[in-house]
């Protein structure tokens, strides 16, 4: 998955079942997709962030009944209550925002299917099988166990826990049984198609076993998007939902902003990573469509070791943790703690202890004692560095290759492995400080210039970290840009030149600042 500066860089998010609110697991998946779509935008690539709302199939018709209203004025309420106010919350900068029951997505999923049914890859036939309204899938025998408890003696669903349902029906069906060796030849010719490695082995693993063709419409309700050629069906709703990555950037009505964009980046929840990595690809091949440029799929929070999920009561709202710590403590929490890909373990305590050692104690309390010494040794502002010892030196050759690092770690899709090399700025800016005593140097004017130089290798290192840090944390780097009085706006300091030192200039006037990340209260 290699990016070229300037080259296009489409990423996605997964669409969101506005059957419930969203929880810290969405928020999750979307602050990473936003932070990667920021850094490469501030590169220079000609970025765009897609995210949105999953809004057919039986799960939202049932949600719908439940609270005695259509499935339409369901959604609606979910997703101007819920869903597009969590972008607010999370500090996203999306640049689309697609839901499924928009005309634009609709009419050219209609196209795409029967695009594929007219080169003869559809084809009408039976069904029985057992079905998981949770997870909209018929299962896979791997995925189907036995039930405990109140639903002993049934077949339950192995993410759900809850019963599977037997469903006989005339469908359509997709021939995915044909692109077994096609998809083997991507994963085979493209290594890094899905990442990381784990999850790779697992859908080959699953390729291998063979493919069987897939049913991708229902006659049994009507909560979904007409067969083109035969309305007694609705288009499976993983179908249409998967072909929103396509019909948001102009598939089926503009073919220069298609072809502009297409094809992009997938970051999914490792949940739903055989639809993205096997049934999305294999669909593209048979329009004759490139595939994706790469499937990323990360791992689950886990709250008290189980998957965190509102089916299972779990689920965490985004806004009471922002409430608490804010919406850049959030995004650092979640993007940093967890090796991107790896499962993690959400608690209060380790949020609690994080956001005081690295962000009040780290970063916050850099920036709070570099400007505050600025004011009472330099009037506000920033002096003009005499000339650099090989401590100093140390200190910009630490910045430049950190800055270096950060990036090759964004090109592997691993925020936390960025977030660690910026951080070496700020441990060595704090040992820095430590180690050059300016309030001693202050006390001495034969010192001075020495002063001078340390400090501005304090402010000019904050410099970085602003410019760096601002894709994970818009809101503080942006106060602290301004504190910093640096020049330009800060989403436009291009981040792969970050390590260019010297780029603050003497003289530029610095602000006082309130505290980035004031410690929090605990009862
Ligand atoms: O699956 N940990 O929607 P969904 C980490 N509509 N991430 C989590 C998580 C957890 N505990 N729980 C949810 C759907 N997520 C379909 C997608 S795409 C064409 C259609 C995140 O509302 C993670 O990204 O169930 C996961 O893949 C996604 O939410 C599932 O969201
Ligand atoms: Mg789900």
């Amino acid at each position: 998955m290699r990016v070229t500066s300037g080259g296009s860089f489409y990423i996605t998010t997964p669409i969101y079942y506005p059957s419930d609110v969203p929880h810290i697991g969405h928020g999750y998946t979307t602050v990473a997709v936003d932070a990667l779509a920021r850094w490469h935008r501030q590169a220079g690539d000609d970025t765009w962030m897609l995210t949105g709302t999953d809004e057919h199939g039986q799960k939202m018709m049932r949600a719908a009944a439940a609270n005695g209203v259509s499935p339409q004025e369901w959604v609606d309420k979910l997703v101007s209550e819920e869903w597009f106010p969590l972008l607010e919350t999370l500090d996203v900068a999306n640049d689309d925002f697609i839901r499924t029951t928009q005309e634009r997505h609709e009419e050219s999923v209609k196209a795409f299917i029967q695009a594929i049914y007219d080169r003869g890859y559809i084809y009408a036939g039976e069904y029985e099988a057992l079905y998981c309204v949770g997870c909209e899938e018929f299962k896979p025998d791997s995925e189907i166990v036995e039930g405990t408890g109140a639903f002993e003696g049934l077949k339950v669903c192995a993410i759900h826990s809850k019963p599977l349902e037997l469903l006989h029906e005339k469908n359509y069906f997709f021939k995915l049984s044909e692109f077994q060796d096609r998809l083997l030849e991507l994963f085979r010719e493209q290594p890094d198609f899905v990442q990381p490695e784990s999850a790779r082995n697992e859908v080959i693993a699953f390729v291998q076993q063979g493919l069987k063709d897939l049913s991708i419409s229902r006659s049994a309700f009507d909560w979904g998007i007409p067969v083109p050629w035969d309305s007694s069906h609705v288009i499976y709703v993983w179908v249409d939902a998967l072909l929103n990555y396509a019909t948001a950037i102009g598939y089926g009505a503009d073919e220069g902003d298609f072809a502009r964009r297409w094809p992009g980046y997938h970051v999914v929840g490792k949940d739903i990573l055989r639809f993205h990595a096997v049934i999305w690809p294999a669909m593209l091949m048979a329009a004759g469509l490139d595939v994706p440029k790469g499937v990323f799929a990360h791992g689950w929070l886990l709250v008290g070791g189980e998957k965190m999920s509102k089916s299972k009561a779990t689920g965490i709202a985004p806004q009471t943790l922002v409430d608490t710590f804010g919406s850049d403590a959030y995004r650092f929490y979640f993007l940093s703690a967890i090796a991107f890909g790896q499962d993690g373990s959400f608690s209060w305590e380790d949020m609690v202890a994080r956001y005081h050692a690295e962000l009040a104690n780290g970063f916050g309390n850099l920036a709070s004692r570099s400007v505050a010494m600025t004011a009472k040794y330099f009037g506000g502002s920033v002096p003009e560095p005499g000339e650099y010892t090989d401590g100093d030196r140390a200190v910009q050759t630490l910045v430049a290759d950190a800055t270096r690092n950060a990036d090759a770690a964004i090109e592997r899709f691993r925020i936390d492995q960025a977030i660690d090399e910026i951080w070496t700025i700020v441990d060595a800016l704090n040992g820095y400080i430590t180690e050059n005593e300016p309030w001693a140097l202050a006390k001495d004017d034969a010192m001075r210039e020495r002063l001078a130089t340390v400090l501005y290798t304090c402010l000019e290192g904050l410099r970085a970290l602003a410019v760096l840090l601002s894709p994970v944390m818009p809101a503080s780097t942006q106060k602290l840009w301004q504190a910093l009085g640096a020049e330009g706006a800060l989403a436009e300091q291009p981040i792969r030149e970050a390590g260019r030192w010297g780029q603050l200039p003497a003289g530029a006037t610095v602000a006082k600042i309130a505290p980035l990340f004031p410690r929090i209260e605990e009862d």
